[in-house]
């Protein structure tokens, strides 16, 4: 008999046509090539990077179309017919009045911002993005994150984690609306875990807008996978395509800033699209004096080509489907081998809890970054951290503990097959059998902002309580040595709690596949 039943089996919507070699370094070549790095991944050089889930964003691999859409690139400085096509595919989804197309997301950030930010304004968000928050910031405004409370809790389950809190997004407005130039919304929230926003907050948030009179603004880089989730979580969704679903979520906005880098597909670009005339027109103004005449921005024809494929491609649905199940099968591989993890899957990337899985390590001693640093010693897979050393430092110097530790995991678009999936699941497992052996880390030099792209660290030995689960190493920077050896690294035995800091045994054993 026929059967339309589902396969378990997700299978890649696409086939292989061109392939990339790369090779493993050996552990004594990654081990140096960290120590060179400063201990900061984003020093490391590509080529000794064989797994690199440093960031989904430009890593995608292109479709044969858009390769094919890239030769009509038009290249004409003004009025070329690529800007036309681009236009049409960004307006096709979001019919905003005015696009104006910048080389990356940030430079849209910044154009926005130097227009209507300033000092002593603040704008909230669900959670800002890091380069959000600096241009924010850098104009002399205050970047407030306001996410709902299950978003700041690793292991809370939740359909829309990205949500932003309405009731304090309305006490913020009631007590300071005046200093209020607009409110965004980040969709999939990449902050705060790659969560989704439902289609009923981001309503919420515009009639909280509509009363105080604020124009709402989309952090659109993943709304495409965003849309996946609400039409399979939120009731009344099932049967709305995801195109359906962008343009509804867009509808209820007066703007938006994109990174083309995320689920448009494309190695490079960005846009920043938007109704208000006046404020379209100071943009246009910024936009010509940095990124170029308002018919290619910031980007070649062929760039713009590659973005209007890209975001075709972007909404179908067995690519969304795909999409979605590989992120969750490495989470749920991950959570399986007891390794505490962001739950639900989000969008883009698996969000290991690296504050649940080396307390002994204080956060301003920066679990996440030791343990993105171990994932590579251990298996070359480069990783991001996403908490203290991103969030912690404040514009007046000050440094404080970010809401979470996290280390992200984070997938680029149709690269990595499953056995890849499974090579990171091998490489975590092995770090977290010695997780409570790992030092913190001591940054040696930072910059004033952005830190976490040039800081230099290097383990410490200082800050790092926990000798009781140390074994036989006597400091921290041994304990490093031996990792960097390779020494040791035999699985914990089963049921020995004793391996693991009180409270991580209970999180791994309710994590346990049978575990009630
Ligand atoms: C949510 C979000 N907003 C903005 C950006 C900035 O985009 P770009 O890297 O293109 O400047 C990113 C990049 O990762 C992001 O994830």
């Amino acid at each position: 008999m026929i059967t339309e039943e589902p396969f378990r089996t997700i299978v890649e919507p696409f086939r292989i046509h061109s392939v990339e070699p790369m090779r493993l370094p050996t552990r004594a070549e990654r081990a140096s090539a960290l120590q060179a790095a400063g201990y900061n991944l984003f020093e490391l050089a590509a080529e000794d990077v064989p797994i690199d889930l440093l960031t989904d964003s430009g890593t995608g691999a292109m479709s044969a179309e858009q390769w094919a859409a890239i030769q009509r690139g038009n290249e004409a400085y003004a009025g070329a017919p690529s800007f036309g096509r681009f236009r049409a595919a960004v307006t096709g989804l979001f019919p905003f009045a005015h696009v104006l197309p910048t080389h990356q997301g940030r430079a849209a950030e910044r154009i926005l911002f130097t227009a209507i930010g300033g000092s002593g304004l603040i704008v909230p968000n669900n959670t800002h993005f890091d380069t959000t928050r600096a241009n924010i910031e850098f104009t002399g405004a205050t970047a407030v994150d306001l996410p709902v409370a299950e978003g700041l809790r690793p292991a809370a389950r939740h359909p829309f984690k990205g949500n932003m809190d309405v009731a304090a997004l309305e006490r913020l407005l009631s007590a300071r609306a005046a200093a209020v130039p607009l409110v965004m919304l980040t969709v999939t929230n990449n902050s705060g875990g790659g969560q989704p926003v439902s289609m009923a907050n981001v309503r919420a948030v515009r009639a909280v807008c509509d009363r105080f009179g604020k124009p709402l603004f989309l952090d659109a880089c993943r709304i495409a996978e965003n849309a996946w989730f609400i039409r399979t979580r939120e009731s009344g969704y099932q049967d709305v395509p995801v195109a359906g679903i962008i343009r509804q979520m867009a509808a209820l906005a007066d703007g938006m800033t994109m990174s083309a880098k995320k689920d448009p597909l494309a190695s490079t670009g960005g846009w920043l699209a938007l109704n208000d005339d006046a404020l379209a027109g100071r943009c246009r103004n910024l936009q010509i004096l940095t990124e170029g005449f308002p018919t290619y921005g910031g980007l070649a024809g062929r760039d713009l080509e590659a973005i209007a494929q890209g975001l075709r491609e972007a909404v179908d649905h067995d690519y969304l489907r795909y999409r979605v199940r590989s992120v969750e099968y490495l989470g749920q591989a991950l959570e399986q081998a007891g390794v505490p993890v962001v739950v639900p899957f989000g969008g883009h990337a698996v969000f290991i809890d690296a504050r649940a899985m080396l307390p002994h390590i204080d956060p301003l001693a920066y679990p996440g970054q030791a343990l993105a640093c171990a994932l590579y010693l251990e298996g070359g897979v480069r990783s991001c951290e996403i908490g203290t050393v991103m969030f912690g430092l404040h514009p007046d110097g000050t440094e404080t503990p970010a809401a979470l530790d996290l280390v992200r995991l984070a997938i680029p678009r149709r690269t990595y097959t499953q056995s890849h999936m499974d090579y990171v699941t091998e490489v975590v497992e092995r770090v977290a059998r010695r997780a409570c052996d790992l030092p913190g880390m001591r940054i040696v030099s930072q910059p004033r902002q952005l830190r976490h792209f040039t800081a230099r660290f290097e383990p410490d030995e200082l800050t790092t309580s926990g000798t009781g689960h140390a074994g036989a190493y006597a400091s921290a920077r041994l304990r490093w040595a031996g990792m960097v050896r390779g020494l040791s690294w035999p699985p914990a035995p089963s049921g020995t709690a004793d391996r693991w800091p009180a409270g991580q045994a209970v999180l791994l054993a309710a994590a346990r596949p049978g575990h009630p």
